[in-house]
């Protein structure tokens, strides 16, 4: 379930990304910190909230009653989502430590399923019988049709538009704006730029771009 108004949630990374998100958290009343292992020493806030210690620290976090969100996103490394979760779950972390968010402002069909360390961006469109995996992200605006399906920690930038029945796959990378058609399969680990217009599979890890989308 979505994290509500008076939660309180520690927020991995505190780039800009980690930014937006706290940003989103803190104007929807839940109360924040961030974790980070590039904090300078002494008092440091991102978005408002104080960095408390390094990504590690989630365990120690959580022990303590917050719900930990990842806002961790790079798309010069992929995976990184998934890595952490990893680093952390070996670290202790359990899994029900992590929590989702839905922004208010994101249509979900009820028939739609969002997994755990989930995060929808306001403006998204999630539609019927779509399916969002755990620790995926997904910025303002994406539209997510019928059937398609965001596997684990894949992150769709702002303005994506997925056709029906699209598969995303795990920890794969679409760039601001990217267009997918009906039915095609972006594999594991690909990176599609912004702009570009998906007509066919993309193989896992490939890099493709442009209109349509080539390597
Ligand atoms: C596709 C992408 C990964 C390529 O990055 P890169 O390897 O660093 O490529 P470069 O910037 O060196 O550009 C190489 C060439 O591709 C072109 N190019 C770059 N991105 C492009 C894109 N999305 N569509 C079409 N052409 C693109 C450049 O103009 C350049 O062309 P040239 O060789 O004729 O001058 C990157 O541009 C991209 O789209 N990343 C996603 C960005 C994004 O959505 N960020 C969201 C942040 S919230």
């Amino acid at each position: 379930m979505s994290v509500a108004a008076g939660a309180r949630v520690c927020v991995l990374g505190a780039g800009r990304g980690s930014a937006e998100l706290i940003d989103l958290l803190a104007d929807g009343g839940v109360d924040v910190v961030a974790l980070d292992d590039q904090h300078p020493a002494g008092p440091h806030a991102v978005a408002g909230a104080p960095v408390v210690g390094a990504l590690s620290a989630a365990v120690a976090e959580a022990a303590k009653g917050r719900t930990v969100l990842s806002g961790i996103a790079n798309s010069r490394s992929m995976g990184i989502r998934l890595a952490i979760v990893d680093k952390l779950a070996a670290l202790g972390l359990r899994p029900d430590a992590w929590g989702s968010f839905v922004h208010e402002s994101a249509r979900v069909s009820r028939r739609a399923s969002i997994g755990k360390g989930a995060i929808i961006y306001p403006g998204v469109q999630i539609a019927v019988d779509a399916r969002v995996d755990e620790h995926a992200l997904v910025y303002f605006n994406t539209v997510v049709h019928h059937d398609a399906v965001v596997e684990r920690g894949a992150i769709l930038c702002a303005g994506v538009l997925l056709a029906g029945h699209v598969k995303v796959g795990a920890a794969a990378y679409l760039g601001v704006g990217a267009v997918v058609r009906d039915g095609v399969t972006v594999g594991a680990r690909a990176l599609v730029g912004m702009g570009a217009v998906v007509t066919s599979d993309v193989p896992a890890g490939a890099v493709v771009k442009g209109v349509p989308a080539r390597g």
